[in-house]
Formats: structure tokens, C-alpha cells, sequence
């Protein structure tokens, strides 16, 4: 990643001083990938500080945590007032929030920024998510519009905010990825196994998708994956073995979700269909004991219900962005932060993992009303969910009579139904927790007077102190 951000920033006409703590890493890089360039090498972080031009804008690729501060640390004593220095990597916001803080008490600006798109986005175009010391933007900005992706000719990259916000935006970025890749993997799952497509229909189908709403950098390599043969001749597909990992920034987004008490489940449903891959001997050993539905033989039109699926992943992919924007909102609300949704939307249109012609859509709600409250409001995407919705149900009800898991296609039904629904069984819920604990309820004429109710005539009047978590 770090060479290839060199070699883009190089290629835009920066000069770049590369350094890594194996110094032989350096030299080989100067004499293979960046042989013929302007890009200058360094032996040691104190050459390094003496190359560049003040203020010094030094970015970091390491990895995230400790890594991070230890080099922090390092550099602090090499630099002045008014240096700059990126942490490019997947950092959690908060520690990018305590940075911001600890960096700015000694006179040097800090910038966390996300940086997405993987090797290939790093070396012709990667969305970059840059927040933190405001000061520092006009000393980055050109470099980092000129490396970015561009989208309709817009740089794939802006300010995002102040603290952590970059990496926090990076974060939700990661994890509506998660929720996509579910996603897809869902639909995968159905096609073979409900409809017993081959591998190969299976890629018409993706390419298919591909030309439309669907569009987007995921669902065009699930195309190739579902082609792509081994040496052998066999597909490559069917001999990974079924166990997901991960490097945690869908379970940050998760933890956010929870904190900020907003219903993320999609993402939730994702990061949790990874654990559950995860224990892959327990489900080995629990398929010879837990029996499902007898099997069923899909006797629909496989056509049809191929473009079903095709809409309950929108459907599904509309939830799941409208719930990331959410998280988002809030999050910038409890922390004083002002984005930019539609700015955000631009960031993620291109260069990025979860690239897609959708989020030209988001991109226009946004700015079509920058106040948004939610995604599903907005004219476009309430006529989109609408159309979807006959075709949603049909998918999930079907997988659910097939013994399918479909966690994402599922919980984004819910949401959708929880969503829409003026009036929730959240009155029993209430109810109940008076009853046992006299946690005291509202009454719908009476709402911000707190009740409780002796329910059993010998449970006492007294009620506890209410509090909110
Ligand atoms: C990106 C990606 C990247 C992330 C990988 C792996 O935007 O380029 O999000 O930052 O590290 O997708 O993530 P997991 O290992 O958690 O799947």
C-alpha cells in the first residue's frame, strides 16, 4: 500500500521521500518499482526528517494500534511546530481522536485519514477519507485530490472533519462493505442451493447485475471469482474453505452501533455471520444432528426468482446504507462533528471498496437535501424500496422455507418493517420491566411523566430511578 501511494504521488509530480524500518526494503524499492523516478530514499527517520520540505507532511502505513504510537513517538522528537503527520492506516477513531489531542498539545497537527481501494486503489486512485487537524488540509489537499480516485472529474476525496472523524467515516466504510459482501454471499448461497445454479450462470447472472442498479467494484469481482479456474481446471471457488476472517473495523462499527444506540443490524448480522462461519467444526458436527426442513424442490420460475433476489439485494443494500448514515449522524451529533453526507457519498462513489453507481444515488439525495434525516425518506429511495418489496419477501420467505440462513436479507426486512411501523410492541416491553423492577413507564397522553404501577397489588409503590443507557 505504502509503495503504491508513493509511486501515485510520484506519478502526479510530488517528490516523495520512502522509508521503512528495514532499510533493504528502501533500496530494493529504489531499484526495482520506483527505479526512474524522482522518489528519494531514507536510512533512518532522521534522514528522513532532514529531506523533507517544512512544514514536514510525514504519512504513516503502518498497523493499526501500537505500531501507530510507537512510531508517533519516534518521530515527535525529529519534528517542529506546525509539522504534519497522516496515520493512513485503519485505525480505530478514538485512538485517532487521543492523537489529534496529545499531538496538538505539542504544537503538531495530526491527520487520520482513511485510505481505501486496496493495492490497486493505493497505486491509480483510492478514496481517501482524511480528518483531524483542520490547519493541516490546505498543506495536504493537493496532494491528496491529485492521488484520489475521481469521480464525473470530482476528486474522490475532502475534508472530512475534525478528531477522528476520518477514520471513523473509514470505519462505516468498512463496514457497509461487510454488510455488501454478505450480501452477495447470501445471494450466492440462494442461487446454488435453492436453484442449483452452476458457476457459470452464476457469473452471467453477476454480470448481468452489474449493468444495472447493482453496479459496483463487488459485484464485478464476484463475477470473476465465480469464473476463475485453478491450475487444475476446477473451480477455485469450491475448495476455499468456508471460515471468514477479519481485521476487526466491522466489529468497531458494530461496537459504535451499540454505543450510540443506533440500529445498525445489518452490519451487526454481517460481523456476526463471519463468528459464525468461524466455527466451522461445530457446524460440521451440527449438521449430522440438527435436521432442517425436508428438502424442497424449487418449483417457481428460476428466472423470476433469480430477479427477485436480484431486488431483495437492493432492497437490502438501500437499509443497509440508510442504517451506516444513520450511525453517522448520530455519532457526528454526540461528538459535535459536521459532515458532509453527500461529501461522503462522493468519497465512496469512487476509488473505494464499496464503489458503485448507488452511491451517485445517495450522493444526489444528499445534496438534493443536506438535512436528510434518512435515506428511506428520500423521494428516490422510497419509490426504489417500494418496488422492491413484493420480491424481498418472496426471497426471505422462501430461504427461511428452504432452511436457508439469510441473516442480512433478514434483518434489512425488519428493520424495514421495525422502521415503518408507528407503533411497536415496546408498550409490553415497558410494561414488563415496571412490573418486575418498577423501572416506571410514559403513558401515550403523558409523555416525560414516569409512571409506575403496582402490577400484582404487593409489589409496592415505590418506583426506581429512571435513567436512559
Ligand atoms: C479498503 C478495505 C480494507 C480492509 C479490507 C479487509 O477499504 O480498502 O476496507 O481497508 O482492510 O477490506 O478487511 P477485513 O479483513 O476486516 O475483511
Amino acid at each position: 500500500m505504502g509503495q503504491n501511494l508513493i509511486l501515485n504521488m510520484n506519478d502526479h509530480k510530488f517528490t516523495v521521500v520512502a522509508f521503512n524500518r528495514t532499510v533493504s526494503k528502501v533500496e530494493q524499492f529504489l531499484a526495482n518499482e520506483a527505479k526512474g523516478t524522482n522518489i528519494i530514499g531514507a536510512t533512518s527517520l532522521e534522514d528522513m526528517v532532514s529531506k523533507l520540505k517544512k512544514p514536514r507532511r510525514v504519512m504513516l502505513l503502518v498497523k493499526a494500534g501500537q505500531a501507530v504510537d510507537a512510531f508517533i513517538e519516534k518521530l515527535v522528537p525529529l519534528l517542529e511546530k506546525g509539522d504534519i503527520i497522516i496515520d493512513g492506516g485503519n485505525s480505530e477513531y478514538r485512538d485517532t481522536n487521543r492523537r489529534c489531542k496529545e499531538l496538538a498539545a505539542k504544537n503538531l497537527l495530526y491527520v487520520g485519514s482513511g485510505v481505501s481501494g486496496g493495492e490497486d486503489g493505493a497505486r491509480y486512485g483510492p478514496s481517501l477519507m482524511p480528518g483531524g487537524a483542520g490547519e493541516a488540509w490546505p498543506f495536504i489537499k493537493d496532494i491528496f485530490q491529485s492521488i484520489s480516485a475521481k469521480s464525473n472529474g470530482e476528486p474522490c476525496c475532502d475534508w472530512v472533519g475534525p478528531e477522528g472523524a476520518g477514520h471513523f467515516v473509514k470505519m462505516v466504510h468498512n463496514g457497509i462493505e461487510y454488510g455488501d459482501m454478505q450480501l452477495i454471499c447470501e445471494s450466492y448461497h440462494l442461487m446454488k442451493d435453492i436453484l442449483g445454479l452452476s458457476q457459470d450462470e452464476m457469473a452471467q447472472v453477476f454480470d448481468d447485475w452489474n449493468k444495472g442498479d447493482l453496479d459496483s467494484f463487488l459485484i464485478e469481482i464476484t463475477r470473476d471469482i465465480m469464473k476463475f479456474k485453478d491450475s487444475d481446471g476446477k473451480y477455485l471457488l469450491e475448495k476455499i474453505r468456508d471460515t471468514a476472517g477479519q481485521k476487526g473495523t466491522g466489529k468497531w462499527t458494530a461496537i459504535a452501533s451499540l454505543e450510540y444506540g443506533v440500529p445498525v443490524t445489518l452490519i451487526g448480522e454481517a460481523v456476526f455471520s463471519r463468528c459464525l462461519s468461524a466455527l466451522q467444526a461445530e457446524r460440521v458436527h451440527a449438521s449430522s444432528q440438527l435436521k432442517g426442513p425436508d428438502a424442497l424442490k424449487f418449483k417457481g420460475d428460476k428466472k423470476q426468482f433469480i430477479d427477485n433476489i436480484r431486488q431483495a439485494l437492493y432492497a437490502s443494500k438501500i437499509v443497509s446504507y440508510a442504517q451506516g448514515f444513520m450511525l453517522m449522524r448520530e455519532t457526528a451529533k454526540e461528538l459535535g462533528w459536521k459532515l458532509n453526507f453527500g461529501g461522503i457519498a462522493l468519497m465512496w462513489r469512487g476509488g473505494c471498496i464499496i464503489r458503485s453507481r448507488f452511491l451517485g444515488n445517495i450522493k444526489q439525495a444528499f445534496e438534493k437535501n443536506p438535512d436528510l434525516s434518512n435515506l428511506l425518506l428520500d423521494d428516490f429511495f422510497k419509490a426504489e424500496i417500494q418496488k422492491s418489496q413484493a420480491a424481498w419477501r418472496n426471497v426471505v420467505s422462501t430461504a427461511v422455507l428452504h432452511g436457508i440462513p439469510t441473516p442480512a436479507f433478514s434483518t434489512a426486512l425488519a428493520f424495514f418493517d421495525g422502521y415503518r411501523s408507528a407503533r411497536l410492541p415496546a408498550n409490553l416491553l415497558q410494561a414488563q420491566r415496571d412490573y418486575f423492577g418498577a423501572h416506571t413507564y410514559e403513558l401515550l397522553d403523558k409523555p416525560g411523566e414516569f409512571i409506575h404501577t403496582n402490577w400484582t397489588g404487593h409489589g409496592g409503590n415505590v418506583s426506581s430511578s429512571t435513567y436512559s443507557a
